[in-house]
């Protein structure tokens, strides 16, 4: 069968790489693609915004299966459009993309199934929101209403801190949108990952993520700067509260309101005192918690998708390899913040081997050449059987690249 992939990061670069391993696949087109999807598939140029030119391009090649990546184009309704055309799509309907692109959807939902989440209040206007603030006191959390990349997040410690980032949320933020602030959660944060389909699902792994650019969690905030499953956090305990007091009612929440939810849905959760509350919903995989996870599927990734793209399949069960998968993220020297693209890095593609993966990410090909083309580069990725010797197998990858455009954290998975 012929897939589309959407996306660009290192988690489309991971799950070409194992959709590629999928008898079923006969071929695979990812839209725009990076320096590594290039080398197993098919780069094509699509605007997704234009959902008709990406439905004339699955028209003209005959493309029996899209997965949307990314949240943006969920987000822009990609999935109804091409659904709406007769395609099977692997991920959520615009409407229950809310759950990720809409942080007071989520709220008013949690609230109505008794979700365990921060208690929060939203507000529209600067001034109630400071005053309100002004009155809870911090620590508090400060979050900007819609999809923000991972940098509309401020847990503030300090009250300076707080103001600050109300002012820059109403001043630079998207005119309209308004402002949630949270109670601060204390506790260990994991991502869990569920594949959902109406209120039937199935966990899909777990894994944690480390979001601050530099050693010892400090720097401004990132899309991620590397990740680790298992998290080495679930018990059979924990698993069953998440299962029940978190996925299961905000699914059939989804239900009732007539937006059932299809896809893959990843839960961030603190675990408080109190037991696990909902961070946040995403709606699709987490970069670079995919890269880890697709490191340790067992199984037909293809297969598994197309099914739950289709409603009246089956889903082969999802089963994960006992060993841990840890993966390092090399970013350009200035990420977050500016940074240099078009520098050309050495040494790619790195050797196959069965337990290590360089995926790329912010990358592409110029007259042959890879060359840095966003702020997380590469992710150097591999297995171990236990999480010290994926750590040092990871490393070692990243040695070897050596690539002086760019730096990466040096204590990713360390506790
Ligand atoms: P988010 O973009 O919502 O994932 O938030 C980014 C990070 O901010 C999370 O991974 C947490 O570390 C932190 N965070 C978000 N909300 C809270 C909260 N209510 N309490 C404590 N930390 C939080
Ligand atoms: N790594 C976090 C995310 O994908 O949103």
């Amino acid at each position: 069968m012929k897939v589309l992939l959407i996306g660009s990061g290192g988690r489309e670069h991971a799950l070409a790489w194992k959709m590629n391993q999928s008898p079923l696949l006969s071929r695979l087109f990812v839209a725009p693609g990076n320096g590594g999807t290039a080398d197993i598939a098919e780069n094509v140029t699509l605007d997704v915004t234009n959902h008709e030119a990406v439905r004339a391009f699955c028209c003209a090649h005959r493309v029996d299966l899209v997965v949307i990546g990314p949240e943006a184009p969920l987000v822009g309704g990609l999935s109804d459009a091409l659904r709406g055309a007769g395609f099977d799509v692997f991920g959520p309907s615009q409407a229950a993309a809310q759950l990720e692109g809409s942080k007071q959807f989520t709220k008013q939902l949690c609230a109505q199934k008794d979700v365990p989440t921060a208690a929060h209040a939203y507000f529209d206007r600067l001034e109630d929101a400071r005053k309100h603030v002004e009155r809870t006191g911090v620590p508090v959390v400060i979050k900007a209403d819609g999809l923000a990349a991972g940098k509309g997040v401020t847990v503030a410690m300090d009250m300076a801190t707080a103001l600050a980032a109300l002012e820059q949320i109403f001043v630079d933020g998207t005119p309209g949108a308004g402002v949630v602030i949270e109670e601060y959660l204390e506790g260990e944060e994991v991502s869990v990952f569920a594949l959902c389909s109406g209120t039937d699902f199935e966990l899909f792994g777990d894994a944690r993520d480390h979001k601050r650019a530099f050693d010892g969690d400090r720097g401004p905030n990132t899309g991620g700067m590397g990740a680790f499953s298992p998290s080495g956090l679930m018990s059979a305990e924990l698993t069953e509260a998440i299962c029940t007091r978190i996925i299961a009612p905000t699914l059939s929440g989804m239900q009732e309101r007539g937006t059932p939810f299809r896809g893959i849905l990843y839960a961030g959760l603190m675990l408080t005192e109190q037991g696990p509350k909902l961070i946040e919903y995403n709606v699709r995989f987490g970069d670079p918690e995919c890269q880890v996870l697709m490191m340790r599927l067992q199984g037909d990734l293809l297969e598994m998708l197309l099914a739950n793209a289709k409603s009246d399949m089956t889903v082969p069960p999802v089963r994960f390899k006992k060993d841990h998968a840890l993966c390092v993220v090399v970013a350009a020297k200035g990420y977050p913040g500016p940074y240099e693209t078009g520098v050309p890095i050495s040494g790619l593609p790195v050797e196959p081997a069965a337990d290590r993966e360089l995926f790329q990410a912010g990358t592409k090909k110029h007259d042959g050449q890879t060359v840095s083309a966003g702020g997380r580069v590469l992710n150097a990725c591999a297995l171990g059987r236990d999480r010290a010797q994926a750590r040092k197998k990871a490393y070692d990858l990243v040695e070897r690249i050596n690539w002086e455009g760019g730096f990466f954290r040096t204590d990713i998975g360390q506790d």
